[in-house]
């Protein structure tokens, strides 16, 4: 996984596509189970966490304004999709496994290559950068 350069926002990065990788390796794993409910509602709070951190570096690190807001607008609209699916399942919506996946990974995979990448254009090299492996 690429890294930010910030220390704490790339081990969560990490955890995020830890659970992701642990849906996907797992076909058991389907949107009517119990365990996909345990996954989502585990996932939802690291989302929140993960989000609030990082928009914690966005506000201080220098970058301007319309981009901070670009990328909290970006953070709202998962968290409205996130929302959204729970609300879905709850009254008894079909969610394929395939969706469910397309989903998860747009939230986390997608979100850091698309935004969370520009920080490190504003993280100083030697505030906890390290060399991407
Ligand atoms: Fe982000
Ligand atoms: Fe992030």
């Amino acid at each position: 996984m690429v890294t930010v350069g910030v220390k704490s926002i790339d081990r969560e990065h990490a955890a995020l596509v830890d659970q992701l990788d642990r849906l996907q390796s797992n076909p058991a794993v389907h949107p009517d189970s119990d365990a996909f409910t345990d996954l989502l509602s585990r996932l939802g709070r690291q989302i929140n966490a993960h989000f609030e951190n990082e928009e914690e570096i966005l506000r201080t690190c220098g970058m301007p304004a319309e981009a901070v807001l670009e990328h909290f607008r970006a953070h709202t609209a998962i968290l409205d999709e996130y929302a959204r699916l729970n609300l879905d399942l709850m009254n008894g919506g079909e969610l394929s496994r395939e969706a469910a996946l397309t989903l998860i990974r747009q939230w986390i995979v997608e979100h850091v290559l698309r935004h969370d990448l520009k920080i490190a254009d504003f993280v100083p090299a030697a505030d906890g950068a390290q060399p991407t492996s």
